[in-house]
Order: C-alpha cells, then sequence, then structure tokens
C-alpha cells in the first residue's frame, strides 16, 4: 500500500517472503545499516522497527502491499537512490525507547490477530462512521466548487464497505483458522488482494486531497476530515503491514 499515487502495483501480492522472524544478526545498530538490507524486503526490514515505514513512505515506497520487494528493487521501481534511502534509514534505527512500537515477531500468531482485531479492527470501526459523516457534509456543501470532494466522499463509502466486509471475513474466517493452526489457507492471498484494493482507494483518496492539504478556504469540517483521512491512512499502512508482512508470512511457515 502506497502513500504516493503511484500505479497500483496489482500484481506482486504473492512475492516470495522470507520468514518473519528475520535474521537478528543482521539487524542495524544505531548509527549503520548493513549492505545486506538491500537485498532483503522491504516488510522485513520495517517488520524490525515500524518507525522505518515512515522513511519508506517518505520516499514514496510501499511497504505494506509491496512488502515483498527487496530494498534495491523498490528503489530502483520509484527512482530513489539507494544511497539516500540507507541514510534516512540509519538515521531512524533510534535506540529501543518508549516511542517505539512493540515488535510483532515472535508473538504467537492467534495473539497477534488479537491484538489487530482488538487495535486495528476496533480503530477501523470507530472511525469509518467519522469519516463518512465528514465526507459526506463536505461534498454536499462544497463539492458543486471543488468536485474532488465528491469523488473523496465516493471513495470513503466503498473503502467503508469494503473494509467491514473485509474485517467480518478475517473475524469469521481466517483468524479463526490461524488460531486453530490451520492459517496457511488460500484464504490469504484473497485477503492480500483486498488489501491491495483498499490501498488503492486510500492512494487514490491522498491524490484526491493534495495530500490531505486542505486550501486555505477550506471550513472546519473539511480541514478535520483531512486530518482525520490522513490519520487513518496511518492506522491502515500499519494493520496491512502486520498481516502482511508478519502475520501471513508467519503461518504460512509454521
Ligand atoms: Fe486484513
Amino acid at each position: 500500500m502506497s502513500s504516493r499515487t503511484e500505479p497500483s502495483p496489482g500484481a506482486q501480492p504473492s512475492e516470495p517472503r522470507t520468514a518473519a522472524a528475520g535474521s537478528r544478526s543482521e539487524e542495524a545498530s544505531p548509527g549503520s545499516v548493513p549492505v545486506s538490507l538491500r537485498t532483503r524486503p522491504v516488510g522485513e526490514v520495517v517488520a524490525e522497527d515500524y518507525r522505518r515505514g515512515a522513511v519508506f513512505k517518505q520516499f514514496g515506497i510501499d511497504f505494506c502491499c509491496g512488502g515483498g520487494r527487496t530494498v534495491e528493487d523498490a528503489c530502483a521501481r520509484r527512482g530513489v537512490a539507494l544511497e539516500e534511502l540507507e541514510a534516512a534509514l540509519s538515521a531512524s534505527d533510534l535506540p529501543r525507547g518508549e516511542d517505539r512500537l512493540p515488535d510483532p515477531r515472535g508473538w504467537d500468531p492467534g495473539f497477534l490477530a488479537d491484538y489487530i482485531v482488538n487495535v486495528h479492527h476496533r480503530y477501523c470501526r470507530d472511525s469509518l462512521p467519522v469519516l463518512l459523516a465528514f465526507a459526506e457534509k463536505v461534498a454536499r456543501v462544497h463539492g458543486n466548487h471543488t468536485p474532488e470532494l465528491t469523488e473523496v466522499d465516493v471513495r470513503v463509502r466503498e473503502l467503508a464497505g469494503e473494509m467491514e466486509a473485509h474485517m467480518r471475513s478475517e473475524e469469521e474466517e481466517v483468524f479463526p483458522a490461524i488460531r486453530a493452526g490451520e492459517g496457511g489457507s488460500a484464504a490469504l492471498g484473497q485477503m492480500e488482494a483486498e488489501h491491495e484494493h483498499a490501498g488503492g482507494l486510500m492512494a487514490e483518496i491522498r491524490a484526491l486531497t493534495s495530500e490531505f492539504t486542505p486550501p486555505p478556504e477550506a471550513c472546519a469540517t473539511w480541514r478535520a476530515m483531512y486530518a482525520k483521512l490522513e490519520e487513518f491512512e496511518g492506522d491502515l499502512h500499519r494493520h496491512v503491514h502486520l498481516e502482511n508482512n508478519v502475520l501471513f508470512p508467519a503461518v504460512r511457515v509454521a
């Protein structure tokens, strides 16, 4: 899932991934990024420290649905200088501290599924009604002179419907199978395809809103909607990252 409006990578969700646990011996120490990082999957590199996701996002590199690509391949596709990205990653490899998100690698898959439901599905269900109300109101009041707002409303409604159905599938079928030790099912590919589509809608919304930048004339609701959309995108990226790059690879190799 990309933070920028790149063409949907669509066809890569099933690229081979290495085990989510990664290689601790290759893990970067603060201030250094080993050359071996270049040949490792982006998703695995982010799984070691989620703060690295912000660096990939800054360079327009998809670490959620495109997490199976190697760092050097992802850089080549986006025309990013590998050395620049490595320098930024070095700066992001901060010592472990209170600002560091929990490291879910090595968690029991059932526990990780519960975490995703309790943290990210809950956030999604709390946030979508707010976004739907904002999008409908802003499109109704301002859509006649800013047609992009009507397009945002259409996509927010599509995203809300898809996410609700997707989360229900995971909670009723996919995650119970994972808890029962039957996780390496064909349903995982379907879930990844749905992530890809949701990510595409989110990228379209980002483009339609000039990367969530309200114009000077925007009213308070318009501004609040853009802020909430950006927050939602950040949560969606971590949510999909945890599934595509940590949970699903763990149950596929289990
Ligand atoms: Fe999912």
